[in-house]
C-alpha cells in the first residue's frame, strides 16, 4: 500500500505522459527527451520511467541541489530553467525529440519552440502558470504535437494500461530512494514546501503518526 501511495497520482500521471509520447511515435532513437519541473513528483517518476525505457533524458530543474538526485534517477544531464528557456523565442533551435512538461507557461512555450520536426510534448502541469504564450509556428512549420494529459477523467482502460506499465517499467529500488514517509502532523509545513516548489520526489503521509 505504501508503494501504491508513493506512485500516487503523480506517478500515474507520469506514466500517462510516457504513453502519450509513445503513441505519438516518440521512440528512444529519435533524440533527447526533456522533463521540466524535474525534481517534483511527476518529473521524478517520468525521468525514472523514461531512462528505464532507454530514452536519453535531460532534466530541467530550478534547484541546483537536486542535480545529483536527478542523475541518480537516470537523467543524462540537468539544465537550469534559464537554459530551458533558450532564447525565449516562439520558434527556436531544435533540441528535443519529445518532452514531459510539468510547468506550463513560458517554460512550456519555450519547450514547444525547441521540439524537433515531428516531435511531441506531453503537457500535464501548471507549476509555473496556466498560461501558454506561444505561436502556431512550431505546429505548422515542424508538425509538433501538443499532447494534453489528464489523470482525473482518464477512462478505465487507460488507467489499467498505465498502472500495468508502472508495475513493469518503474525500478522499485530507485523508487524507494525517491520516496520518504512523513507523519500527518507535518502536513502544514509540507504544504508550504509544495507551494514554494521545494518538494523533492514523493512524500507518503502516515495517517497513523
Ligand atoms: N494533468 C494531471 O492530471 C495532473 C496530475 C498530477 C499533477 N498535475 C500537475 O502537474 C504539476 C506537477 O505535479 P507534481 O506533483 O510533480 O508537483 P510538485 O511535486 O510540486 O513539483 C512541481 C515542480 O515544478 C517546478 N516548479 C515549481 N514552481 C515553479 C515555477 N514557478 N516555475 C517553474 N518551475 C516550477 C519544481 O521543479 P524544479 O525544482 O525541479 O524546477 C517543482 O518541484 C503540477 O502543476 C500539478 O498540479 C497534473
Amino acid at each position: 500500500m505504501q508503494e501504491a501511495m508513493a506512485v500516487g497520482t503523480a506517478g500515474y500521471t507520469s506514466m500517462l505522459c510516457v504513453l502519450a509520447l509513445e503513441k505519438a511515435g516518440v521512440t528512444p532513437d529519435k533524440g533527447d527527451i526533456l522533463v521540466t519541473g524535474a525534481a517534483g513528483g511527476v518529473g521524478s517518476v517520468a525521468i525514472a520511467l523514461l531512462a528505464k525505457l532507454g530514452y536519453q533524458v535531460i532534466a530541467s530543474s530550478g534547484r541546483e541541489e537536486t542535480h545529483e538526485y536527478l542523475k541518480k534517477l537516470g537523467a543524462k544531464e540537468v539544465i537550469s530553467r534559464e537554459e530551458t528557456m533558450g532564447k525565449g523565442r516562439p520558434f527556436d533551435k531544435e533540441r528535443w525529440a519529445g518532452a514531459v512538461d510539468c510547468v506550463g507557461s513560458k517554460i512550456l512555450a519555450s519547450v514547444i519552440a525547441q521540439i524537433n520536426y515531428g516531435g511531441a510534448v506531453a503537457a500535464c502541469g501548471l507549476a509555473g502558470g496556466n498560461d501558454l504564450p506561444t505561436s502556431v509556428l512550431p505546429f505548422i512549420l515542424r508538425g509538433v504535437s501538443l499532447l494534453g494529459v489528464d489523470s482525473v477523467m482518464a477512462p478505465r482502460e487507460k488507467r489499467i494500461e498505465a498502472w500495468g506499465r508502472l508495475a513493469t517499467d518503474l525500478d522499485k529500488s530507485l523508487f524507494a530512494d525517491m520516496t520518504r514517509v512523513e507523519p500527518m502532523s507535518n502536513l502544514p509545513s509540507l504544504a508550504n514546501d509544495i507551494l514554494k516548489g521545494q518538494i523533492q520526489g514523493r512524500v507518503v503521509i502516515d495517517v497513523n503518526a
